[in-house]
């Protein structure tokens, strides 16, 4: 068995009824947080499956959240630059940050202009270090992370096999992606330390191709600890919203 932190599994019958509800669970945190440490720290997701959750917190939600007590951070990024289709600080530009009265200085970007992903994964590691620490007396953490999953059972760019799975200490590493994947460029990823320190992880997952490895995710038996997504084990609370075609057979 695998995973022993509190965990939600709902299913939703398509992508808009997750995004809906999964924005909702977003502006709960986001409150919450805000009331208890005055601000709210996020860590977005890449890939295709959040984009319409981002556009209804800027649309919908717009009024309910206190943007300028918020934090944006990202848990994995390509190393193209920023106006690249292919990058994930784009994707939420487009459908999060030119939508909601955001300040720039409330957006941490990872960069992609270094000469190396190594450089980049080194510099976003100080980045969160520095920002993330709120109290002497509180461990350095974040409210929320949002996470995808890939069909071979990544998640951010952490890759089944990948080194970066076993990294202990550092909060982020380079990495090169599979050539299965698309898009195969390196990437700059969090590891397993830092989303499980999160107080909240939720994954986000929609595609019948996902639904083989969320079985055996969702199953927590030793055959899904190849996967990356089986390691996240978040002291704090993880919540998976998945897409009905994506959904395991009950
Ligand atoms: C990335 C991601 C990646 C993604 C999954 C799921 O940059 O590619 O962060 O981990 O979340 O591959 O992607 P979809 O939501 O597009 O299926």
């Amino acid at each position: 068995m695998t995973g022993t932190s509190l965990r939600e599994v709902r299913t939703f019958r398509d992508l808009q009824a997750l995004s809906e509800a999964a924005a909702q669970e977003i502006v709960a945190i986001a409150r919450a947080s805000i009331a208890a440490r005055g601000r709210f720290t996020v860590a977005l997701s890449g890939g295709n499956t959040p984009k319409r959750t981002y556009e209804l917190l800027a649309e919908l939600h717009r009024s309910a959240i206190d943007w300028l007590h918020c934090e944006f951070f990202f848990g994995d990024e390509r190393f193209v630059p920023p106006d690249d289709e292919r990058s994930n600080y784009r994707m939420a530009r487009e459908a999060l940050f030119d939508r909601a009265p955001i300040s720039a200085d409330g957006i941490h970007q990872i960069p992609t202009d270094t000469s190396t992903v190594e450089e980049a994964a080194e510099s976003y590691e100080r980045t969160l270090r520095r920002l993330l620490l709120v109290d002497m007396n509180e461990p350095d953490t974040i409210d929320l992370v949002l996470l995808g999953v890939g069909p071979d059972g990544h998640t951010a760019s952490l890759f089944p096999g990948s080194s970066a799975l076993k990294e202990v200490l550092r909060w982020t590493r380079g990495v090169d992606a599979p050539t299965a994947v698309q898009p195969a460029v390196p990437r700059v990823t969090v590891t397993l330390p830092f989303l499980d320190g999160a107080r909240n992880v939720m994954f986000l997952v929609a595609g019948a191709d996902k639904r083989r490895v969320l079985g055996e995710i969702l199953s927590r038996t030793e055959s899904a600890l190849k996967y990356p997504a089986a390691l996240v084990a978040p002291s704090g609370r993880t919540i998976w919203m998945i897409e009905q075609s994506a959904a395991p057979a009950s």
